[in-house]
This record gives structure tokens, C-alpha cells and sequence, in this order.
């Protein structure tokens, strides 16, 4: 391998600027090609970066390029992440994994066979808020999680045409759930409808149920004219409130022990719950997508082994009926 993985990003999208952009910008990266069949998207953006500008994956030359981002739509993920992994390219692909649960399980077995390292890009993983709490749960200082709820809303993105909301934005709450609680649910129940959209759902609630009566809600809406990112986490000894935008964490510890049996008064009584145990937790910034594509060319440049399965976890979730 040579010491800068050649990469080539495939999707001149509002993804693929950002990829372009972040592996000129990493030193141990080197961007050789843009791929986009809108050769007008495709070619500025490789003028950009003075890179080699395709308008088709055949003619990306095999041995030119070490591994490839996929940020193409949705819809095209199985085809464009098949001839990638035919051609035996590492591979990067942007969430979610496929639009169906068997594309997604066929990227994941021709991965196998070919032995490449396929990652997918969740990459709310990858903010640092995010990071923090999973430090804050598995130190068990939130004791047993009890519950967990998300709230991912904002205004509609006319470029996502090819996939409902459940498969474009909830596949991220749900992994991220699925992440930090280590597992995947029992049981799921959907509301799904479309209100402004006519073409897909652009609202959808789950309701999901772990082991252990852990449960967890997600509310997901291309709606809501304000943009918000939000995680709450309970726990027996614990709770976090995480906002993904600010990629900031208020964390509260419990203070159960402290309360008087018998408070004198009601005011007493409210005075005790006003004032919770707040602790301070700094978060510090970063930009999740260029936390993400670091360590993708670590996988590659260490040979690491990397098992893309939450990738079809979430995306069976985010489909159900
Ligand atoms: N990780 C995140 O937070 C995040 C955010 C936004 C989008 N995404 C994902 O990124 C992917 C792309 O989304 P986007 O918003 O950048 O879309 P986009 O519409 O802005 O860009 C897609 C680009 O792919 C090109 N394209 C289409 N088919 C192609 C093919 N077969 N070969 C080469 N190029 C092709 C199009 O011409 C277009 O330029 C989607 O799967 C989406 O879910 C992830």
C-alpha cells in the first residue's frame, strides 16, 4: 500500500464535496478522482482539487486507486457498491447501507469474499458528543439505562427524492441507539405518513424495545421548519441530554439519596427537584464526516478487520412495516 491511500469519491453531491473536501485536506489520504455521471457536477468539483474527473465507474482505472467513497443516492448503492467490491476497491459507503435489507446483505457478503474492508458511513458515530456519552454509559456512571429518546426534525431536503424519511434520517437515530446499548431491538412499532410529501413518508415515530425493558423513541419529521438533533438518555443514576448540532452534553447525576423523606413543604419538594446535580462535561468539537474518514483509512492501512453488520441492523429497522 502506498503511504497515502488513493481514494477516489464517487457522487459530486452535496456528500461527496464534503469527502472530496476532507481527503485533500487529511495528509494521509491522497483524492486521485471524482466519479459522477452529471458531468458538470463531476467535472468542477475535480477541477477543484486537480484531480481525474469520470462520468462512469468503468472507466475508473483499477489500478490507479486504493479504495473509493460512495456518495451516491440511496437508491444506487447496491449497483455502484457491487462494481466497487467486483473491482476489489476498500470501500466507504454513505449511509444507508442499501435500500434494501437484502442489497445491503449482499454488499456485506461480496465484501467478505472479496476481502476489502467495507465501512458505512454512520456518521453520528463519529460526533464527539456522541463519543462522550458512550464514555459517560459504559463507565455505568447513568447505572442501568432506562430509556432513550431522539428527535431528529427539520425542514425538507427537495435533493432526497429516492427514499423516505425512515431510510434517510431515523437510520441514524436507530444505529446510534443500537450502538450504545450494544444490541438491537425486540421489538419495533411504527407510525409512518406523508403530510407534505407526496412521493415518501416524511414523518415517522418508533416506539423500540430491548432486553431488559430498555425502550427507546424516535421521532423523525421533514416538517418541523426548525432544525433539531437531539438524544436523551435515562438511567437509573443518570441523565443526558445531547444536542448533536451544538455537539454539546448537559449531564445530571441523581441525586435520589439526598431527599428528605418528608419534605416540610411543597416548596421544600420543588426546591429539591430545581436543583439537580448538574456535572460539567466538555465536549470538544471536531467535524464527525473527517473523524469518520480518518478512521475508515486507518481500517485500511492497518488491515483491521471491520464488520459493517449494524449497517443492515439499522436499515431492517428503519424498513419495518
Ligand atoms: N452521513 C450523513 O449525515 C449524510 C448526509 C447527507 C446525505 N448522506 C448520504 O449520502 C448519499 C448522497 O447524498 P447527497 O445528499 O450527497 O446526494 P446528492 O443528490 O447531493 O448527490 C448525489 C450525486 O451522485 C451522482 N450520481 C448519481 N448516480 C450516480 C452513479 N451511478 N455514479 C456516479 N455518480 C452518480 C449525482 O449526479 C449527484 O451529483 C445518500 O446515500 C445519503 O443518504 C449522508
Amino acid at each position: 500500500m502506498p503511504d497515502k491511500l488513493r481514494v477516489a469519491v464517487l457522487g459530486a453531491g452535496v456528500m461527496g464535496k464534503n469527502h472530496a473536501r476532507i481527503y485533500h485536506e487529511l495528509p494521509e489520504a491522497e483524492l486521485v478522482a471524482i466519479v459522477d455521471t452529471h458531468e458538470q457536477a463531476g467535472r468542477a468539483l475535480a477541477e477543484l482539487y486537480g484531480v481525474h474527473f469520470y462520468p462512469t465507474l468503468n472507466e475508473l482505472p483499477a489500478n490507479a486507486v486504493d479504495a473509493v467513497s460512495v456518495c451516491t443516492p440511496t437508491s444506487t448503492h447496491h449497483t455502484v457498491g457491487l462494481h466497487c467490491l467486483n473491482m476489489g476497491f476498500h470501500m466507504l459507503m454513505e449511509k444507508p447501507i442499501a435500500a434494501t435489507v437484502e442489497q445491503g446483505a449482499e454488499l456485506l457478503n461480496r465484501a467478505r469474499e472479496k476481502n476489502v474492508i467495507f465501512m458505512v458511513g454512520h456518521s453520528e458515530r463519529f460526533n464527539p458528543a456522541v463519543q462522550q456519552a458512550k464514555k459517560i454509559i459504559d463507565a455505568g456512571e447513568l447505572g442501568k439505562i432506562t430509556n432513550i429518546m431522539a428527535r431528529r426534525v427539520g425542514p425538507f431536503p427537495p435533493r432526497i427524492n429516492d427514499v423516505d424519511i425512515a431510510v434517510d434520517l431515523a437510520v441514524h437515530d436507530i444505529d446510534i441507539i443500537n450502538y450504545l446499548l450494544k444490541t438491537t431491538p425486540q421489538d419495533v412499532v411504527i407510525h409512518k405518513r406523508k403530510t407534505n410529501n407526496r412521493n415518501h413518508a416524511d414523518l415517522v415515530d418508533f416506539f423500540l424495545r430491548y432486553d431488559n425493558m430498555v425502550t427507546a423513541y424516535i421521532q423523525t419529521n421533514w416538517i418541523t421548519p426548525l432544525k433539531i438533533r437531539k438524544l436523551n438518555i435515562t438511567g437509573t443514576e443518570g441523565y443526558i441530554e445531547l444536542d448533536y448540532i451544538t455537539q454539546s452534553i448537559e449531564y445530571y447525576k441523581s441525586t435520589y439519596e439526598r431527599l428528605p423523606a418528608n419534605p416540610e413543604s411543597f416548596s421544600d419538594f420543588v426546591l429539591m427537584f430545581a436543583q439537580p446535580l448538574k456535572k460539567e462535561v466538555v465536549v470538544e468539537r471536531a467535524e464527525p464526516l473527517k473523524e469518520e474518514l480518518r478512521y475508515f483509512i486507518n481500517l485500511v492501512r492497518n488491515g483491521t478487520q471491520h464488520d459493517a453488520q449494524y449497517a443492515v441492523d439499522a436499515l431492517k429497522i428503519a424498513l419495518y412495516e
